[in-house]
Parts: structure tokens; sequence; C-alpha cells
């Protein structure tokens, strides 16, 4: 296990698991990034951890907007090189059963992939000249199987998976480290609008734990809890029709997370 990151970057980091994930990382010595869009919630969190002893650095960006991060990326770089970039910022497309319209659709891709690339891009070259660094994707046990109820959600966290599992194995040669993050059920804003019971939900605090336990161990996925972790897996390993039978009762009306 490697010792805690010290200089760290995390993207949706004014609500939810990404601000869960910098208050963990927060202490003296540690030099966090933190960026979203709410500047006022932005700014609680930072100083939450600036109350840890961390010294912390925020900007209100859009990760969709790519060169606006890459700049911001590029200027914490050079004055701390980043040991850790969680691209966590992510969007689902509402509740309810409603369809997605094609706007929601695409602003859940937008987000959820296009940001994660506008994050990870940057740094790349940085990181493998660096031969260092570790890269956390969060994605969702969503990505297992695709659902009804939040298509571009489900495929976008897909992508992002595949993605993680590809870097991975492909940048290990150069040093860096890639996770794969994929949470059952958080109590944050995005669930909060879930109308539905969510089976062994549990809080930011505790994903976060359990986030940087795996990130320590350098684990490829970090899937959990294990009883939803274990049967989206199945869902998505199933034949086809039994998956589909399957799907089309548990999903019901749910969404997100
Ligand atoms: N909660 C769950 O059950 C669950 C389960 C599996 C996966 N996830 C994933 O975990 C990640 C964090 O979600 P969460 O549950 O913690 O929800 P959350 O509390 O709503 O946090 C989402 C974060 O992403 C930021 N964000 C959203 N769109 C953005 C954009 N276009 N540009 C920059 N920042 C943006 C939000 O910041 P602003 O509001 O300030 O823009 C916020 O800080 C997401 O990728 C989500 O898909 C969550």
């Amino acid at each position: 296990m490697s010792g805690p990151p010290q200089s760290l970057l995390v993207t949706g980091a004014s609500s939810g698991i990404g601000e869960a994930l910098a208050r963990h990382y927060a202490a003296p010595g540690a030099r966090l990034a933190l960026t979203g869009r709410d500047g006022e919630r932005l700014a609680a969190a930072a100083a939450a951890c600036r109350s840890r002893g961390a010294t912390v650095e925020t900007a209100t960006i859009d990760v969709t907007d790519r060169d606006g991060l890459r700049a911001w990326i590029e200027r914490i770089d050079d004055a701390a090189p980043l040991d850790l970039v969680v691209a966590n910022a992510g969007i689902s497309a509402g509740t309810g059963r409603a369809r997605e319209d094609e706007s929601a659709a695409r602003r859940v891709f937008a987000t959820n992939l296009d940001g994660v690339l506008n994050t990870v891009f940057p740094l790349l070259p940085r990181l493998t000249a660096r031969r260092a660094g570790q890269i956390a994707l969060v994605s969702s046990l969503a990505a297992f199987r695709g659902l009804p109820t939040a298509p571009a959600y489900a495929a976008s966290k897909a992508a992002v998976m595949s993605l993680g599992e590809s870097w991975r194995l492909q940048l290990a040669p150069d040093g860096v480290r890639v996770s794969v993050i994929c949470p059952g059920f958080v109590t944050t804003r995005l669930t909060a609008k879930n109308k539905f019971p969510m089976p062994f939900v549990m809080s930011a605090e505790r994903a976060a734990a359990i986030i940087a336990r795996g990130l320590a161990l350098n684990h490829g996925r970090i899937a959990f809890p294990w009883p939803t972790a274990t049967a989206s897996w199945l869902l998505g390993a199933l034949p086809w029709r039994l998956s589909d039978a399957l799907t089309r009762r548990l999903a019901g009306g749910k969404r997100g997370g």
C-alpha cells in the first residue's frame, strides 16, 4: 500500500462523493485542487478541508469546458505535480419513468464521459513522463448492464469503466496507476431525487473511505457494497433473455446512482 496522496485534484468536489473524498484526504501537508460549478458549495467544501490543515485551491469550472479545465489543471500540476486525479463530476438525467430526451442524454454524456476525457487527457503526458501518479475514474454499478430507466447514465458509466480498464493496462508500463470506481447507492444530491428504496445505501463518508482504501491498494475496480456489486455483475453476465427479464423487474421506476 502506498501512502496517502500529497497533491490531488478532484472534480465535482462541491458535494457528495467528491466532497467526501476531498475531506478524507485533507490533512496537514496535503494540497487539494477542487472544482465544481457551484461556487458557494465549493467554498464550503474547501473551508472544511482547510480546517483539517490542507492547502486548498478551488476553481468553478464546468468539466465540459475543455480549454478552461485544461488550463487550470496544467496550472495546478505546474505548481505541485499531482499524485492523484479523481474524475468524479457526474450527473443523472432525472427521476421517474419519463424517457430521457435527446438534450438530457447529450448533457449526461458531455458531463460523465467528455468531462472525464477533459480531466485526464491534459495530465496523461505529464504522468507518463514522470512515471508516477494515479487516475481514479468514477463510474457506477449502473455500468454493468443497460438500464431502461437511465439509458444515457448507464451507457456513459459503462464507457468510463471500459476506458479506465483500458487505460489501466495501457499505462501500467509507464508507471501510472488507474482505478475504476463503481459505487452502489450513496446518499448525495444525485440520489436525493430517487423516489424508491435504495438497497444497501451508504453515506458519502463511508463511500469515500472505501474508495480511498481501494486506491491505496491500487485495485483495478473498486465496486461496492458487495451485495449490490455482485447482483449488478451477475445481471450483466447472465444470458440476455434472463438478464432482460430480471432487469425489467428490478429497474421498475429506478434511476441514477
Ligand atoms: N450517489 C450515488 O449513489 C452514486 C452511485 C454511483 C456513481 N455515482 C457517481 O459519483 C459521482 C459523484 O456523484 P454524487 O453522487 O456525489 O452526486 P452530487 O452530490 O450531485 O455530486 C456531483 C458533483 O459533480 C459536480 N458536477 C456535476 N456536473 C458538473 C459539470 N458539468 N461540471 C463540473 N462539475 C459538475 C457537482 O458540482 P456542481 O453542482 O457544483 O456543479 C458535484 O460536485 C458521479 O459521477 C455519479 O455518477 C454516484
